[in-house]
């Protein structure tokens, strides 16, 4: 196996980008209402509806690039993740709608924040890394007094990917929607919208597509529309111009958007999502996959304790506590003396904790060389470690 030389960069997003996405983005200006933009939208709709893993499109201005075979469409959005969040929260209810979030880490918990702008929100919190209780949230659902229960699908904070195949049978039994924070699960792990009868969901480019900060999608089918276009007719919608799902709708079958969008960036993106094409999505989810088993199996043959639980650990993010007598000193050193870079922790965790992603196009090479690296620095700062064969768990 060839080594990894240079830098590690081994955030879970923005991840590094490949050379084909940053040449894209270097192409000169071209209008946002002429056809090369046109065919910029078609490639990217196309694309993501492959991230999303939707029935396919042509990326072909024209053709409806953003529908396929199945009910559902796509929507680039101009703005980061949480706009894309922003846009499905704040169109689709009523300001005075219920809806159900479980948490069990930051990005959830901001779901439910979110959502406290624009309707009532019943936030049940779990421990950060502790797996949802599903009972709980059965017996809530059965109340039927909630339109929607929305989670945060891979909590990037805790390194723990929610039981949605569980979750989305009872959002289907109790008649109740069912809506995604995507933004690190998908294109990097196992995500089935129309099984789930997901009713939208968002993702942000820089994470498991290895595009550009600043763009971002959402998915939605049929039901999320005619709600959003039933709250909008009735003047009822809350107080949003920038992102008016409705405005956006009508420009789709036009590969269009109602305001100048991120031009250079869908032109990254797009290029992004082709690569994310020729790699294949299950070959993508399988890496992601093997990289984040790797990492895991060997800070827990070491002696580490994970924060997620056992039975839902994230294939695109690991959080790993700190060694006693370790803080994030560790971090700064493995930056500065060791050219790698993970990220640390959010709020009460701060300084206890450090993650590790395993998505976009992170290759094994650099994962290897990375935790090298990392185990190194941990004995550099005192901390006895067993000499193990990192490759052999990759
Ligand atoms: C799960 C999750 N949701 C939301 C966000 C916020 O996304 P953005 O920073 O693209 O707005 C992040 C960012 O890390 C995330 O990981």
């Amino acid at each position: 196996m060839a080594e990894h030389t240079g830098d590690c960069f081994l955030v879970p997003g923005p991840v590094r980008m490949n050379q084909r996405c940053l040449d894209a983005m270097a192409t000169p200006v071209i209008t946002a209402r002429g056809p090369e933009f046109r065919d910029v939208m078609a490639e990217l709709n196309s694309g993501l509806r492959y991230a999303f893993n939707l029935a396919p499109s042509k990326p072909e201005k024209k053709t409806q690039s953003w529908a396929g075979d199945d009910d559902y469409k796509v929507m680039a959005v101009s703005g980061s993740g949480t706009a894309a969040m922003e846009m499905i929260i704040a169109n689709r209810f009523r300001s005075n709608d219920l809806v159900l979030v479980p948490t069990n880490g930051k990005f959830g918990e901001r779901v439910a924040e979110m959502c406290k702008r624009f309707c009532n929100v019943k936030h049940i919190k779990y421990e950060w890394g502790r797996a949802f209780d599903l009972y709980e949230l059965e017996q809530q659902l059965e109340r039927k007094c909630y339109e929607a229960l929305l989670i945060c699908h891979n909590e990037t904070s805790s390194g723990i990917t929610q039981d949605a195949p569980a979750i989305a049978e009872m959002c289907h039994r109790n008649q109740t929607s069912f809506i995604l924070d995507g933004i690190t699960s998908i294109g990097g792990l196992p995500v089935d919208l129309d099984g789930w009868n997901v009713e939208a969901a968002a993702m942000g480019a820089q994470k498991c597509t290895a595009g550009p900060s600043g763009i971002a999608a959402i998915a939605f089918n049929s039901r999320f529309y005619e709600r959003c276009k039933a709250i909008k007719e009735q003047e009822d919608v809350n107080a949003l111009f920038y992102l008016d799902f409705i405005s956006a709708f009508k420009k789709g079958d036009d590969d269009q958007t109602p305001w100048t969008p991120a031009i250079n960036l869908a032109m990254g993106w797009a290029q992004a999502l082709n690569i994310l094409k020729d790699e294949g999505l299950e070959n993508r989810w399988q890496r992601c996959q093997e990289l984040s088993t790797g990492v895991q199996n060997l800070f827990l043959d070491l002696g580490f304790e994970l924060l997620a639980d056992i039975s839902q650990r994230s294939a695109t993010v690991t959080a790993i506590m700190y060694p006693d007598g370790i803080d994030d000193n560790w971090r700064s050193d493995l930056k500065n003396k060791f050219e790698t870079q993970v990220i640390g922790a959010q709020d009460h965790l701060k300084g206890k904790m450090f993650r590790i992603g395993s998505m976009g196009e992170t290759t094994k090479e650099e994962m290897i060389e990375g935790c090298r690296r990392m185990l190194e620095c941990f004995k550099q700062h005192g901390h006895d470690l067993a000499d193990v064969d990192v490759a052999s768990y990759f």
